[in-house]
């Protein structure tokens, strides 16, 4: 079994645990973390996704105050980097250099600048990278991008996608609210839909985007459109500027010629296929969560040594430089 090393253990952090041992996923032997309360078991990373007690325990766990103590000390064979964005590239570099694969938490870096640096460690190493664009695995995308890939319901027409909640009041020092640190909502919320959408739709001809920008924070709400050759349309719509009871919500909408596709997690995690022909469709999809799958895959190319295929470096490279071109385009 795989052995884990996770440097930064707050909120998604204590997700990742969680989610490892759940699973019953490679075996998390150390975690480091610089706030001792985060090294106590406690499951309570602070942010919107409630963590298993029973899969916070951290007994028999070797326990860090930092990365670097874990990286130089550990055996672990994969480390998985949940530090603040600012972090991403220095620790990235440092656990491929150290021998470890990586999962680094998305977004891949606060710049285009350095995540090219990180493109450019990964090649010469020889481990494994990945970045986690859990959107990616989450199954009714999933299933939304094989049917387009299907082609039975015809060509997309229009695409819409949203993703919104209250301003995240968690983060160590306050990290999260300084754009400098965290690059604010567009990288932090946003990039999952705009990551997603690269995929999907690879990059647009156009993007045309408005946002809404306060003070430090950087830009908290934004909608951009996306404008593609062969005509279609899409328009993703971020936002952490919602009052604190306002419940996180992701959803798109996408008109096909023959069926809208439909998902909303304010009602469930399935996908509706409305059909031209009157039918609604709730098609069979994974019950596993993207994060899950995302840990499931990664494993599976560590273990048969062959590289990713599904958030290549480059494909999360990508993902930052549209989040530039939207900053370009909002002024
Ligand atoms: N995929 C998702 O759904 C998702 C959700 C939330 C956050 N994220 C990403 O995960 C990353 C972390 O976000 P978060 O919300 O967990 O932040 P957080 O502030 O809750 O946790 C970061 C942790 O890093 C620790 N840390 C800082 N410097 C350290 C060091 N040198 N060594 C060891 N630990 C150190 C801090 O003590 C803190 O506990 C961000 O890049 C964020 O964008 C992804």
């Amino acid at each position: 079994m795989l052995k884990v090393g996770i440097i930064g253990l707050g909120f998604i952090g204590k997700m990742h645990l969680a989610t490892f041992r759940k699973a019953g996923l490679g075996e998390v032997v150390a975690v480091a973390d610089r706030v001792p309360g985060n090294l106590s078991g406690d499951a309570d990373g602070g942010g919107n996704i409630a963590v298993d007690s029973e899969l916070a325990s951290l007994d028999g766990v070797k326990l860090y105050s930092n990365g670097d103590a874990l990286l130089a000390e550990s055996d672990a064979d994969v480390v998985l980097i949940a530090l603040p964005t600012y972090l991403h590239k220095e620790f990235t570099i440092k656990a491929l250099e150290a021998d470890k694969h990586v999962i680094c938490e998305k977004p891949m870096a606060v710049n285009a600048a350095e995540g090219e640096a990180m493109v450019a460690a990964a090649e010469k190493a020889d481990r494994l990278f990945f970045v986690a664009h859990c959107i990616r695995f989450w199954p009714a995308y999933v299933k939304a991008q094989e049917l387009i890939g299907e082609g039975t319901y015809g060509k997309v027409r229009r695409a819409h996608f949203s993703r919104v909640s209250p301003k995240p009041s968690w983060s160590w020092e306050g990290w999260l609210l300084d754009e400098a640190k965290s690059g604010g909502c567009l990288l932090d919320l946003h990039i999952h839909d705009v990551d997603y959408v690269n995929d999907v739709f690879g990059p647009p001809a156009t993007i045309a985007a408005r946002g809404i920008r306060t003070g430090a924070e950087g830009v908290g709400d934004v909608m951009v459109s996306y404008e593609y050759d062969n005509g279609t349309l899409v328009t993703i719509e971020g936002s952490w500027e919602q009052h604190a009871t306002f419940p996180f919500r992701m959803a798109f909408r996408m008109t096909l010629d023959k069926a809208s596709l439909e998902f909303d997690s304010g009602i469930d995690m399935n996908l509706r296929i409305h059909t031209a022909d009157g039918e609604t469709i709730t098609p069979e999809i994974s019950s596993e969560d993207g994060y899950t799958q995302e840990h499931r895959y990664f494993f599976e190319c560590i273990e048969s040594g062959r590289k990713p295929t599904r958030v290549t470096p480059p494909s999360s490279l990508e993902s930052l430089a549209l989040i530039e071109r939207e900053l370009q385009s909002i002024g």
